[in-house]
């Protein structure tokens, strides 16, 4: 059975300031897209690679993987996404091919995550996990908050979970193939779709395995992660 990355890249990164999509922008020289690929693809138990690209943005995707360098061990699929992340990951799964068997689902903007990283998501899958999250401890302490009721109103602290017990998730999250399809299929969620693939398995009720996730598989979001992952990359390149 086969293991396959599904990468959603159709969102438009309004977050990191106007211009190109986020995961067109260059790292390095090289789209952030690229980097993700390449991530996913360093990892000996993949074997398929599925983009998920903007919705008309499928043709030009297809050909920036063409222009690049990939792994020829590995094969490529571009497919148009969806409204939502959400949207954009089912998609993706609707593509995979009958023999693949697990899934890792990969953020575009998250394109330095460590090749171990990778393996060790993919492995916990394999060993019989049905849900796998990489994740970190917070630095920062988190609080609830109720949203202001009107404009120009404070927003209130409602809540301090306790940090030790939170953890910041990450990407690739594994899945055995059919509870994520199952997840999809079953699990409504509303308003922007869900965030993260293993909140729909959770409420399931399946379990969810963590890994140890790595610093470097933080997500490019805003202006100022560009400039880290800049460095990381000129960092790896020394
Ligand atoms: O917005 P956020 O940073 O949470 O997006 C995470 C990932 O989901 C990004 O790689 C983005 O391209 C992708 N996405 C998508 N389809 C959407 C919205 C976001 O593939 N409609």
């Amino acid at each position: 059975p086969r293991t396959a990355a599904v990468i959603p890249a159709a969102g438009r990164g309004v977050r990191l300031g106007p211009g190109t999509p986020k995961a067109l922008r260059a790292l390095g020289g090289t789209p952030i897209l690229i980097h993700a690929v390449r991530a996913m693809a360093a990892s000996r138990a993949v074997s398929l690679v599925v983009v998920v690209a903007p919705p008309d943005g499928a043709a030009e995707v297809k050909h920036l993987l063409d222009a690049h360098a990939l792994p020829e061990r590995t094969d490529y699929l571009v497919v148009p996404g969806g409204e939502t992340r959400q949207e954009s990951v089912r998609l993706g799964v609707e593509t995979l091919p009958e023999d693949v068997a697990v899934v890792l689902v990969h953020d575009a903007a998250r394109p330095l995550v460590p090749v171990d990283t990778v393996d060790a998501v993919a492995g916990a899958v394999r060993d019989g996990a049905p849900a796998v999250v990489p994740a970190l401890p917070l630095a920062d302490t988190v609080k609830e908050v109720e949203p202001a009721g009107t404009p120009g109103e404070s927003e209130r602290v409602v809540a301090t979970p306790v940090r030790a017990r939170l953890r910041a998730v990450q990407t690739p999250q594994g899945f055995e193939r059919a509870t994520l399809e199952r997840a999809h299929a079953e699990v409504a969620v509303d308003g922007e779709g869900a965030t993260d693939d293993a909140g729909m398995v959770e409420r399931l009720g399946f379990p969810v395995v963590v890994v140890p996730g790595h610093e470097e598989a933080f997500k490019v979001t805003r202006p100022l992660d560009l400039v880290l992952a800049e460095a990381v990359l000129a960092r790896r390149r020394a």
